[in-house]
């Protein structure tokens, strides 16, 4: 009788067991599972690669949209890494490296250097502080699909995509005053063309790439107003997958209002 208990209990763990690891290994669930509303993400990390408990967030946007001046905000409340696949890849231009000298005319054409390099530069910065930091706030990368999939196959899924939404004349106008004093080799007229050619082409299929992924992680906010009133909605969305709208009443009126601009390319 004993042993037949114990046999018993044998089986009843193995099968608990099987399960366990078949949730685990669901390629479904690739990086994380997300459930989301406004305020109320639920998110199960699975991808062991993924660092743990460190939020990833894309900032996607044209040319002179206003990526960099919104991380900025990010990183001082939030304190997050902010990685700008750019200025890694100016870095490497810089300082003549190989990568640098593989890149450079790439990016006085405006178009994109490889998904291998670009990869690889973010990874390794990843890695490098995953100690240090409490989260990854990545700007200009995924540009493309293809550095969408490999990313979420190779590193996970982010917890918000936030895409800025601005007219082409406004980014224009931004890119070529920068210009006067950037010393950037692409803020000419030439370039920026160019550079908008390349985002319509290749960068804005990974906003409805992720949108299709998982309804409700890519939020589309205008970066037309004042780069302080761009950030409060970007700011609330911050709040709102860390499960602290409501200690902000801004954030929370904004929920309960639910004004939220959520994507939807149906
Ligand atoms: P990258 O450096 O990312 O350039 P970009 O996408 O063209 O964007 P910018 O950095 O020019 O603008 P931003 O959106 O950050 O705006 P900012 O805050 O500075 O990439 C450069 C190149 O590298 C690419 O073309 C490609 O070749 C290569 N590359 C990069 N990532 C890659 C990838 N993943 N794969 C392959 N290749 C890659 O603001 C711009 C100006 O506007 C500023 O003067 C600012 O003060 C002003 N401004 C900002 N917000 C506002 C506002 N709300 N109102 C008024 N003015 C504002
Ligand atoms: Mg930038």
């Amino acid at each position: 009788m004993r042993i037949m208990y114990l046999f018993l209990g044998l089986y009843l763990l193995s099968v608990i067991g099987f399960f366990l690891i078949a949730d685990h290994q669901d390629p479904a669930h690739n990086g994380a599972r997300l459930t989301s509303q406004m305020g109320q993400r639920k998110v199960c990390h699975h991808n062991p690669n993924l660092p743990k408990g460190r939020p990833i967030i894309f900032v996607l946007g044209g040319p002179g949209s206003g990526k960099g001046t919104q991380c900025d905000r990010i990183v001082r409340d939030f304190g997050y890494l902010h990685l700008s696949a750019g200025d890694l890849l100016r870095d490497e231009v810089k300082y003549g490296t190989e990568i640098g000298q593989e890149c450079e005319q790439l990016m006085k054409d405006g178009k994109l250097v490889p998904v291998e390099v670009t990869l690889k530069l973010i990874k390794k910065a990843m890695k490098e502080n995953r100690n240090s930091t409490t989260g990854f706030l990545i700007d200009g990368f995924p540009r493309a699909v293809d550095q969408a999939e490999v990313f979420e196959k190779k590193v996970g899924r982010p917890k918000l995509v936030v895409f800025l939404d601005c007219p082409r004349e406004e980014m224009e106008k931004r890119l070529l005053k920068r210009g006067e004093t950037s010393g950037r080799s692409d803020d000419n007229m030439d370039t920026i063309l160019k550079r908008f050619d390349t985002f319509l082409l290749e960068s804005m299929p990974v906003v409805k790439y992720y949108d299709n992924l998982q309804p409700g992680l890519v939020i589309k906010v205008s970066s037309v107003p004042p780069p302080d009133d761009v950030y409060k909605e970007i700011y609330c969305a911050i709040l709102g997958f860390r499960g602290e709208m409501d200690t902000d009443p801004m954030c929370a009126a904004l929920h309960h209002s639910d004004s939220c601009d959520r994507l939807s390319f149906a």
